[in-house]
């Protein structure tokens, strides 16, 4: 039993911010943010304008794309890092939005990989012939969660949602690996917003996210090719049979390792950080929105998805489009 993605949506922020905006208001400069990252701008989320608006839009565009009313979906997965809730659930916000009665919804919270695991926990109802069809989002607005004053990760982020509608197949190619190193977590953590109790007498703390990029770096140049070596070589495909790397957008240089290690042109592997930075859950569903309106994904083509992030957590999937 496998996986196949019948539609695809995608939303953003209207607010574009360029480097040049950033460079206003913390010391940073175009040339810095480009040369060592290769974004541009990104779009950060205005105020009523939270996560689950966002990917409510996503699903919406992805259901439509289906041609499938949001009454006919048996689950709901939403990645997400920055929920607007903590509790009810954004993927029960937006079942509700969309009207997806019969939908179980839930969140899962694996950062910047959250919508492969999303994707991979939605094969695995499939394969236990528990659901059919699904809708697998990841959307965030890290927007809230950055520290403004802090040059090393605010250049780096933006706001946005994917979406995706599956469905169970028969037949057809879908590999995955996942995992996870909790003991690395201070390399990229936000701690939680917190009012403590009235036993505690601690004042409200405002969790901001902290990174050490280095470590970050070397982590992903690392993992990802060897994720992506594990699904080809358990899917007994060729690298040359892959037509796409979909990698999170985090940067270019990560990207450039990575074909580096893997020996594969740099063609093969499309971006959209340039436009929209690193929008955590979001990166991959989105880059995949735009390559199927773009009609670059033909039936039949094998692609690979790969993700890393906070956790530190990583996965891929190789996956027939
Ligand atoms: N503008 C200008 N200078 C900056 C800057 C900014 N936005 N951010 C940091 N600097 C400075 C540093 O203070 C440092 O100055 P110093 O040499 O005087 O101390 C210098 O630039 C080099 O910093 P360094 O951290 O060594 O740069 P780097 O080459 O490692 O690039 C990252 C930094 C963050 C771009 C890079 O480490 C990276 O991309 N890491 C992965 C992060 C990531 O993808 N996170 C999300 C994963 S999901």
């Amino acid at each position: 039993m496998t996986i196949k993605i019948i539609g695809t949506g995608s939303a953003v922020p209207e607010q574009v911010v360029t480097n040049d905006d950033l460079a206003k208001i913390v010391d940073t400069n175009d040339e810095w943010i480009r040369t060592r990252t290769g974004i541009e701008e990104r779009r950060i989320a205005s105020a009523g304008s939270g996560t689950s608006h966002m990917a409510t839009e996503a699903a919406k565009k992805a259901l439509a794309q289906a041609g499938i009313s949001a009454k006919d979906l048996d689950i709901i997965i939403f990645a997400t890092s920055t929920p607007d809730c903590c509790f009810p659930s954004g993927a029960c916000e937006v079942q509700a939005a969309i009207g997806a009665d019969k939908a179980v919804a839930f969140d899962i919270s694996a950062a910047c990989s959250g919508f492969i695991f999303a994707l991979h926990t939605v094969h695995s109802f499939f394969k236990a012939g528990i659901y059919q069809t699904g809708l697998v989002i990841g959307a965030d607005t890290l927007s809230k969660i950055i520290d403004w004053q802090d040059r090393s990760t605010c250049v780096l982020f933006g706001d946005g949602a994917g979406a995706a509608v599956v469905r169970a197949e028969e037949h057809g190619t879908l590999h995955m690996t996942m995992g996870s190193d909790g003991s690395k977590a201070s390399a990229l953590a936000c701690t939680a917003r917190t009012t403590d109790s009235f036993l505690t007498g601690k004042k409200p703390e405002l969790g901001y996210m902290t990174m050490d990029g280095q470590e970050v770096f070397k982590f992903a140049v690392k993992t990802v090719p060897e994720a992506i070596r594990t699904v080809l070589s358990e899917g007994g495909t060729h690298i040359d049979e892959i037509k796409y790397f979909v990698l999170h957008q985090a940067n270019y240089r990560i990207f450039e390792s990575i074909a580096k290690r893997l020996k594969i042109s740099m063609e093969k592997f499309p971006t959209n950080l340039e436009r929209f930075g690193n929008t955590s859950g979001a990166t991959i569903p989105i880059l995949l929105d735009e390559m199927n309106r773009e009609g670059k994904l033909e039936r039949g083509d094998k692609i690979v998805l790969a993700g890393f992030g906070a956790g530190l957590t990583w996965g891929a999937t190789l996956l027939e489009w």
